[in-house]
């Protein structure tokens, strides 16, 4: 077999054989075909495109090309949460605890923050003594103990997309139903997921612009789970403005445990208790998302969740009285409001802009080597659709450096769209793909 020969077939628009696929990736992987061929062959996929059989099988090819963790000593249905990448998003923290109250398995492999993003890791370090980086074994043990346990990516997961979607960034080849619904699945898969939610973000802070994308990407990860017997629900939601209020490392955590106290965003908690009850009908613990979500409201109400947040981060070596009192959670030197310059409606807030600015203040990664700064980050105070008048308070800067506030508060207010009329409401959540 010869790449160029695969590299023809797809520019001629032809479908690639599973054998052609995994000789592709797997000789890829270990560095006997080039870049630059790979790179001729994504563009050719950007342009001919590939069908599901195809999208599937490079799937599992880039799955078998590392790790794949095995937690079948783990009883029960392992269901994996993955959002497509939003600002402000605190909902692993909230649901996973959620899920794990109602006895469903919680493996989680997460990852650390970069550019707008945050990453539940880095969240999780808020804790004073958290340790994201436990053993394979003391995860599965834990798993069984608690039924939840989080950890940093150690094992060589998907290697082949790692490389890939590098290679991609740089050949303009991101954009591609197949390589970006394989990417993800891979990546789940590899960590060991029986069932998969996933939370597509759409809007102007996110991958998915439109909603016809989103939902384009949705199928396919949903088919690509069907295909390998992973069952797999995606929920569509919005990101033209950040979730809940936080958006910052321990400000977000904060929101979360305010959120298990019932306290939280509304936004935050109607996510949660979607994505939650799709989690617990995967795992067949319930037969419909209408009772999984009583379920899910019932384990807030009477505290179960936050207690198993609080046993899940001790047995990760926190400080759980940082759960009962938030005060003891990293905290910024200043604190300065953000006030509107004009009258209006707040008809949108850029997210993507949002993020950097919290990026700036030290919340997030311009480079992954860059040091965060827990404490800092941005809190709203007025969302879409809410009235402003002159003067109203629009966010809080969380800030560790005096010198970066008035560069913050410029650039919240652009971020604020305000307008005379109040334009049509936006949902949440657009729809679920099942
Ligand atoms: N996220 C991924 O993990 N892969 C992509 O290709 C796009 C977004
Ligand atoms: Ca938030």
């Amino acid at each position: 077999m010869k790449m160029i020969d695969i590299i023809g077939k797809k520019r001629a628009g032809m479908e690639l054989t599973t054998e052609e696929i995994s000789f592709f990736i797997q000789n890829y992987t270990d560095g006997s075909i080039p870049d630059y061929q790979v790179s001729a062959l994504l563009m050719a996929i950007c342009f001919q495109k590939m069908n599901m059989r195809e999208t599937s099988d490079l799937t599992m090819a880039m799955v078998s090309s590392g790790d794949v963790l095995d937690l079948s000593n783990i009883e029960g249905i392992k269901v994996d949460k993955h959002s497509t990448g939003g600002v402000g998003d605190t909902t692993t923290l909230v649901l996973t605890p959620m899920v794990a109250a109602l006895g469903i398995p919680v493996a989680k492999m997460s990852g650390r923050g970069l550019g707008h993003t945050g990453g539940t890791i880095d969240k999780l370090e808020s804790f004073t003594g958290f340790s994201v980086e436990i053993s394979e074994e003391q995860f599965i043990n834990n798993v069984n103990n608690n039924k939840i346990a989080i950890m940093a990516q150690t094992a060589d997961l998907a290697p082949a997309d790692k490389k890939l979607y590098a290679l991609r960034d740089v050949t303009a080849t991101v954009e591609n139903i197949s390589l970006i619904s394989s990417s993800i699945m891979s990546k789940k898969i590899a960590a060991g997921a029986d069932a998969i939610v996933l939370d597509v973000k759409v809007g102007d802070g996110a991958f998915m612009k439109s909603f016809e994308d989103a939902k384009e990407l949705a199928e396919a990860m949903v088919s690509i789970g069907k295909s390998v017997d992973r069952n797999t629900v995606a929920v569509i939601s919005d990101m033209d403005q950040p979730l809940g209020f936080a958006v910052g490392n321990a400000l977000e955590v904060k929101e979360a445990i305010d959120t298990l106290n019932g306290v939280g965003p509304k936004d935050l908690l109607e996510l949660c208790l979607t994505l939650g009850s799709n989690m617990v009908v995967l795992a067949r613990k319930a037969e419909t998302v209408e009772e999984a979500r009583e379920m899910l409201i019932k384990v807030i109400e009477d505290k179960s969740a936050l207690k198993k947040l609080k046993e899940f981060i001790v047995s990760q070596g926190g400080n759980s009285n940082q759960v009962d009192n938030t005060e003891l959670l990293p905290k910024a030197k200043y604190v300065v409001e953000v006030k509107s310059e004009i009258d209006g409606y707040v008809s949108k807030i850029d997210s993507q802009h949002i993020g950097l600015i919290a990026m700036e203040l030290g919340a997030g990664r311009a480079t992954k080597e860059d040091d965060i700064d827990l404490a800092v980050g941005i809190v709203l105070n007025k969302k879409r659709g809410e009235k402003v008048l002159k003067g109203d308070t629009l966010a809080f800067i969380h800030s560790n450096n005096e010198n970066k506030i008035e560069k913050a508060t410029k650039d919240i207010i652009d971020s604020y769209h305000i307008t005379s009329e109040n334009k049509e409401a936006v949902p949440l959540i657009y729809g679920v793909i099942r």
